[in-house]
């Protein structure tokens, strides 16, 4: 029971195969009470059953500033206290360079890195008011590789500015006892890509990385319970790669 007493906001833990939903319920075996928060309403009806109280879920888009204030008064006024933000949601697209368009680099930009960013923003006061917390924020190879067999710039962007958000955040948080680290998923096989990814693009994915497989999301949702317990207590500012050995030369 790494986490008991400790109340945990995971963004984007609606989807019942991500790696959100996959570290509520880790977390949850742990003792953690969970704020579920995702924009997706069907995802969260479906986590909602899963979830009953003391569990909750909310619904908000993570790149709409308003929403962020109000979804995070929220639970700060249902669950009292905040010790944990699983910085979690985010979205891809394989479009090549002369495809992107403005309002789909918006998406992906506004999602993966105003969206983080926001979250973290509207928590740390709630954090500092506990004299302590953990961060993780959920980058990729993408943001390490540029892009892979499906993201692509847009997406890696974003994904390497997560690690450096994370670092700085770490700095300059390090002081009130708030740690804050990243972790960097290799492929996992689950819906992220929404059925994009065919058999033929896990098998070529598989084939780089030395442990010959796709991730699962509860092999991130381990990682994230490491970097959000008391068992990575002197850890601060890292990204953890949980890529099946993806970066063995
Ligand atoms: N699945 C992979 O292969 C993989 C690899 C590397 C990194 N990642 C990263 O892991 C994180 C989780 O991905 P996943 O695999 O669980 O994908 P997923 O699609 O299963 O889950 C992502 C969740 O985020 C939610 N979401 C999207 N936009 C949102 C918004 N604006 N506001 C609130 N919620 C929003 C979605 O509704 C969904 O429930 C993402 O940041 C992703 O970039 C995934």
């Amino acid at each position: 029971m790494l986490l008991q007493g400790k109340t945990a906001i995971i963004t984007g833990g609606g989807a019942r195969r991500g790696i959100g939903r996959a570290t509520a319920r880790l977390f949850a075996q742990h003792g953690a009470e969970i704020a579920l928060v995702d924009n997706n309403k069907q995802a969260l009806a479906d986590a909602a059953k899963e979830f009953a109280l003391p569990h909750r879920v909310y619904e908000c888009d993570v790149a709409n500033r308003s929403q962020v204030h109000t979804t995070i008064d929220q639970v700060a006024g249902d669950f009292g206290h905040i010790d944990i933000l699983i910085n979690n949601a985010g979205v891809v697209s394989p479009s090549l360079i002369d495809d992107i368009d403005e309002a789909e680099f918006d998406h992906i930009i506004n999602t993966n890195i105003k969206g983080n960013f926001m979250v973290a923003q509207a928590v740390v006061p709630h954090l500092r008011a506990q004299k302590g917390g953990a961060i993780v924020c959920i980058s990729s190879v993408a943001g390490q590789l540029g892009g892979g067999v499906f993201g692509r710039s847009h997406y890696a962007t974003s994904k390497a500015g997560i690690m450096g958000m994370a670092k700085a955040f770490a700095r300059e948080l390090a002081a009130d006892g708030i740690r804050v680290n990243a972790v960097a998923p290799g492929t996992l096989d689950n819906d992220f890509t929404k059925g994009g990814m065919t058999d033929e693009m896990k098998a070529k994915i598989a084939a780089n990385v030395p442990m010959g497989r796709l991730g699962t999301p509860e092999e991130l949702a381990n990682a994230c319970l490491f970097l959000a317990s008391d068992m990575s207590s002197y850890i601060t500012g890292a990204t953890l790669d949980v890529n099946g050995g993806l970066f063995i030369h």
